[in-house]
């Protein structure tokens, strides 16, 4: 036992409608979860307050992203305050989506954990390399850079969930092996050991997200290093859901 109590997330990215989004709650609100598992849901802005309002299971509800700090002129972005303010507990951080697709950067990445923090919302910060960089023998190089800007803006890590999506294999059906993914979860927790405390980095979740599925997660979920999924598309059936929720 690690201690670390087992994470489930479920990202539903740019996806789905108020009705398909009321008939995915409505499996959650009937699946089976164990009790020794955290649970959190993360639907597009639009949804957030549908879904808080709908959920009758203890689980929580993520936002995908959010403003880097306090609201203001910012045509089109959502304050992490205005987030607290409808009940969203989570937000989702550092998707590789986001770094590679909307450009973000590691100090956006960083600055927005640290101001979502300070007002007591929890984070899933993702990490991760391309395949280019996994070929090029980078993957460790580029995580650490990814973490070293995350811990020159956090101080509280209680926090925080770190999610681990090698870019490669998001959505592609072909999961990392869990030998290849628990040696760099090893390697991003005996990092953040060296680079945080002993503390912070035994007790910090790290979560794998990357094409898991109900066939996949029991053999992953055995690593000792990896203490939780970030699932993408196997998060819109509610009982494939739950199947890698109750993973062994
Ligand atoms: O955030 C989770 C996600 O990127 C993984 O997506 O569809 O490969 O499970 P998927």
């Amino acid at each position: 036992p690690t201690g670390r109590k087992f994470f489930l997330g479920g990202n539903w990215k740019c996806n789905g409608s108020k009705d398909s989004i009321k008939k995915l709650v409505d499996e959650l609100n009937a699946a089976d979860f164990d009790d020794d598992v955290d649970i959190v849901v993360c639907p597009s802005y639009v949804y957030l307050t549908q879904v808080v309002g709908s959920l009758t299971k203890r689980i929580d509800v993520a936002a995908q992203n959010c403003w880097r700090g306090e609201g203001g002129a910012f045509t089109g972005e959502i304050s992490a305050d205005q987030l607290v303010d409808v009940g969203v507990k989570w937000v989702v951080a550092g998707h590789a989506e986001r770094r590679h697709i909307l450009g973000e950067t590691n100090t956006v990445v960083a600055l927005k954990c640290a101001y979502a923090i300070s007002l007591g919302l929890n984070v899933i910060i993702a990490v991760g390399e391309t395949l280019f960089e996994r070929e090029q023998n980078l993957t460790n190089d580029v995580i650490f850079e990814q973490l070293q800007s995350l811990t020159s803006k956090i101080a509280d890590w209680t926090k925080v969930v770190l999610a681990y999506e090698p870019v490669w294999a998001i959505g592609t059906g072909k999961a990392c092996s869990p030998e290849e993914a628990q040696e760099v979860h090893l390697a991003i927790r005996e990092w953040m050991k060296k680079n945080t405390s002993e503390e912070v980095s035994s007790s910090l979740r790290i979560i794998y997200g990357a094409s898991v599925s109900s066939s996949t997660c029991n053999d992953l979920a055995k690593q000792h290093d990896i203490d939780g999924f970030f699932v993408g598309g196997a998060a819109w059936d509610g009982k494939e859901f739950a199947a890698i929720a109750n993973s062994v």
